[in-house]
């Protein structure tokens, strides 16, 4: 509790923004008191991982003028198949400091990096069912040097990184204290960014699956600029349902459909795998995020594709906002704030 007070800095670097969100906490609640995002150029972060250093360190400098604020303690998350391992296993029934003690014993089968370059975290769900003598984990594996290239352009930037989080248990929080966890329900938390999606299934506020697909709203930009023949800057307008000279609308907008299909197969694709390996059960509700939930019309047909209602993530739905932020811009944006919402609310001295 004495770290309570401490207003830690989430920090969300994808490879289109960075969005950076403090909370303050009282008794009454959660109130945003900081909220900037920042454009970056796309050969900053590829395929999850830092590229330029420096670049990266300039942007967040930046972003911290933008913001107002010079030091801070920050969380930051990572994700993505090429540097976070997530998974749910079977091991012998132990408490908490004996899994701490065999863990690494545990996790080496399931881990395809050396398990000397990883950090390994873990979360006990339970005993599991008809198994006398076993229980189920999540277990998590984060590759070390790409933890540690994230916390030195952090430190580099004048920031002191705290915790290196993982941005499906990022969203997981962000859900939990805005929504009523719904009990036996499957709820998907799918998070759409510019390159990559994460989604995590969360039951019974557990997470029971979790994968990061390598496809984005940058593939929407991509197609759209070949089917129409348009500047990258004329695709992101037709993604936001603005006018472009010469395209009618309701042109504009099948081709936005078009362009989203490969997405929500991507996503269909992991539902089934979820399906076939983990539980046979429905999903009940998908709450989608990232910047492509700002993207006209595509949670509605989302639905439609998957079959499944989707709902678009408000992570200030519990949050008061504070009177000195503009609430309306707040508001239009806020899905995109998701991960870094669900990185604030991470404490100093959280296991
Ligand atoms: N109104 C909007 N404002 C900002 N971005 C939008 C909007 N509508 C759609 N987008 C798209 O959302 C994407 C940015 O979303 P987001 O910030 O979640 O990605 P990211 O976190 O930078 O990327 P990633 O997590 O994949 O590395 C871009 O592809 C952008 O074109
Ligand atoms: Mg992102």
């Amino acid at each position: 509790m004495l770290f309570w007070k401490k207003k830690t800095v989430g920090l969300d670097i994808g490879s289109n923004y960075l969005k950076l969100v403090q909370l303050d906490s009282s008794r009454s609640g959660y109130e945003l008191i900081l909220f900037e995002m920042l454009p970056i150029q796309s050969d900053i972060i590829t395929e999850g991982l830092v590229s330029d250093k420096n670049k990266l360190t300039a942007a967040i400098q930046d972003l911290l003028k933008k913001a107002g604020l010079k030091k801070g303690d920050v969380v930051l998350g990572i994700s993505g198949h090429a540097s976070v391992i997530i998974k749910r296993i079977t091991v012998p029934q132990m408490n908490e400091d004996e899994l701490s003690l065999g863990i690494k014993y545990e996790a080496e089968q399931y881990i395809p990096f050396d398990i000397n370059e990883v950090n390994i975290g873990f979360q006990i769900l339970g005993p599991k069912p008809q198994e006398v003598g076993q229980m189920e984990i999540v277990l998590v594996a984060v590759k070390k040097n790409v933890i540690n290239d994230y916390a030195e352009v952090v430190a580099n930037s004048g920031l002191t990184p705290i915790i290196v989080d993982v941005d499906a248990f990022a969203l997981g929080n962000m859900y939990e204290i805005n929504y009523n966890v719904m009990e036996k329900r499957n709820v998907a938390l799918v998070n759409v960014g510019a390159s990559k999606t994460n989604i995590s299934i969360i039951k019974d506020g557990l997470p029971v699956f979790t994968r990061d697909c390598g496809i984005g709203s940058n593939y929407q930009t991509e197609v759209l600029m070949k089917a129409l023949n348009i500047s990258k800057e004329n695709a992101e307008r037709v993604k936001r349902g603005q006018a472009v000279e010469g395209i009618a609308p309701e042109n504009a907008q099948m081709h936005v459909s078009n362009s989203s299909d490969e997405i929500y197969a991507e996503i269909y694709r992991s539902f089934e795998y979820f399906r076939s390996s983990v539980s046979e059960e429905e999903l009940n509700g998908i709450v989608l995020s990232g910047g492509a939930a700002l993207t006209k019309s595509f949670s509605e047909m989302m639905t439609e594709r998957l079959g499944v209602p989707v709902e678009v993530a408000d992570p200030f739905k519990k949050i008061k906002i504070s009177k000195k932020l503009d609430a309306a811009l707040v508001k239009d944006l806020a899905p995109i704030a998701a991960v870094a919402v669900g990185l604030a609310l991470r404490r100093a001295g959280d296991r």
